[in-house]
């Protein structure tokens, strides 16, 4: 998508739609626009069909009395609850309004609203909320193309060209990249394997310049990582091991590893058929951390940020790993393989001892890791769990930031003893029943592998899908967590 910013004044802007924001309760204050209007926006407001509630829209034909063909206007509720991401909220809506209505190209005033948010911020997000709201997974759709419209320019109006050229720049390559993400996580799971992702990655990496090494079986072999060799095992698809590294000379050194299973089925302990259809998305954490490289390397910024994608399938073939089976892992810890389905917290166990050994100031991984964290929080935050004070603080500020929710959950020495091993150093499922804390005992089961880096774990499970579609993220792959591990890097202290 095109977006433009331009000076010109609102009524002389040629457009088939022009977006004018309200707040409610506010007095509207174009007052020349609705006297060319003839009093339409007044009458609107005095018969109560529009009085600028959140998420309230209201279309006005202007019969040709000024340049924009429509006005939209768009309801952005009390001023004083006014906040970016409802901003960004209602530029989602208002790119599926429009691009339902087949229009391809429209205006936005909503850079002018006054409020206290910078320009450049304002723009940033109206920028990203367009951009994330026009999503559409078409890749797969052979018929009815005609009918899949798609936004092709956004025009800005503001008076600060260079400002808000600055916010678009931004907005834009952080949008795009969320939209890569999701495009990564809905592919079908045999299109998207280990090897896919690695290909990816090589194809940003040469782009962008950027450092990468990729662990096939053989390297993985050669370097003990038995415990992604294990979860591999009932696969015929090679894992990878991807390990992608931007500005080697900066000072500051963040490892960021994300889960990559490409498909899991739970292995021998099978999933049942209703939990096993969306883990295509098991991979959302490695995508992510493909995203957030790649912007990264965009915006130059001058993090030395190392990150590892752990791409496995999880399969119940022939060779199947087996529960009762003991894996010894790249720290040479010893795993007892309880249930085949606790796999992530496998391949983020070699994943996250390696990252350790590049030196990184702190380790944050991402993952899908469990069906608990989605029990505790729904869709609506990652569960945060980390060793690190300082570290939860910057990932709390950033999600705030970027309104990409996290909840702390805690670590507490009962977990740390629940998955102790009997026969082995570890076990990869809680004792009891198993699933009691799930997500704590999936998260303290990685923290068994981190030596003493400070270290934070994300468990994106609930947030990295969406069963439906919301404001400006449509159902399926969300690309949660490219933002916040922006603004994390971004303002690494
Ligand atoms: N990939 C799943 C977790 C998951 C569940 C992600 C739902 C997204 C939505 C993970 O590998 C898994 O299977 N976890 C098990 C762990 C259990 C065996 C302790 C789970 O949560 O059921
Ligand atoms: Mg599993
Ligand atoms: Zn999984």
């Amino acid at each position: 998508m095109k977006i433009n910013v331009l000076t010109k004044k609102l009524t002389s802007v040629k457009t088939e739609l022009l977006v004018i924001g309200c707040f409610e309760k506010e007095k509207f204050n174009q007052q020349e626009l609705d006297k060319k209007l003839k009093g339409e926006i007044t009458k609107a407001f005095k018969q109560k069909k529009f009085e600028g509630e959140f998420k309230q829209f209201y279309s006005i034909s202007t019969l040709k009395s000024i340049a924009p063909e429509k006005i939209l206007l768009v309801g952005l509720g009390k001023k004083k609850d006014f906040s970016l991401e409802k901003l960004r909220k209602i530029n989602g809506l208002i790119s599926k309004i429009v691009c339902d209505s087949k229009i391809k190209r429209f205006a936005t005033t909503l850079s002018d609203i006054n409020v206290k948010e910078k320009l450049e911020d304002k723009v940033q997000t109206i920028t990203e909320g367009t951009i994330l709201g026009n999503y559409q997974f078409t890749k797969y759709k052979t018929e009815d193309k005609d009918k899949i419209n798609e936004l092709k320019e956004l025009i800005i109006l503001s008076n600060n060209k260079a400002i808000a050229m600055k916010g678009v720049k931004k907005g834009k390559i952080l949008a795009e990249a969320v939209n890569y993400v999701r495009d990564l996580v809905n592919l079908p799971p045999s299109d998207a394997t280990p090897s896919y992702l690695a290909n990816q990655a090589k194809s940003i990496a040469k782009k962008e310049k950027i450092k990468i090494k990729v662990f096939g079986k053989k390297e993985l072999e050669k370097k003990k990582m038995n415990a992604i060799l294990g979860v591999s095992r009932g696969s015929s698809q090679e894992p990878k091991l991807i390990i992608l590294e931007t500005n080697p000379n900066a000072k500051k050194k963040i490892a960021i590893v994300g889960k990559g299973i490409t498909f899991d089925s739970g292995g021998l302990d099978l999933k049942p058929s209703s939990y096993m259809l969306d883990m295509k998305s098991d991979m959302a954490g490695a995508a992510t951390v493909l995203g957030t490289i790649l912007v990264v390397a965009k915006l130059k910024l001058s993090v030395n940020v190392v990150g590892i994608m752990a791409a496995s399938e999880n399969m119940p073939g022939q060779s199947a790993q087996k529960p009762g089976d003991i894996v010894t892992a790249y720290n040479k810890k010893t795993i007892e393989i309880i249930n085949t389905d606790a796999e992530g917290r496998l391949v983020l166990a070699d994943a996250v001892a390696f990252a350790e050994e590049q030196k990184p100031e702190a380790i944050i991984d991402l993952a899908t890791l469990t069906g608990a964290c989605v029990v505790a929080l729904g869709y609506s935050a990652a569960a945060l769990i980390s060793n690190d004070d300082k570290l939860k603080k910057s990932i709390k500020n950033a999600a705030e930031k970027t309104a990409e929710r996290v909840w702390e959950l805690p670590l507490w020495d009962d977990f740390r003893e629940a998955i102790k091993g009997e026969i082995s150093d570890v076990r990869n499922l809680g004792k009891g029943k198993g699933y009691e804390g799930g997500a704590i005992t999936a998260a303290t089961f990685i923290e068994s592998f981190v030596k003493k880096v400070p270290w934070a774990h994300l468990d994106m499970a609930g947030t990295a899908w969406f069963i439906e579609d919301k404001e400006y993220s449509p159902k399926g792959g969300t690309g949660y967590g490219v933002r916040l591990l922006v603004e994390l890097l971004e303002n690494w202290k």
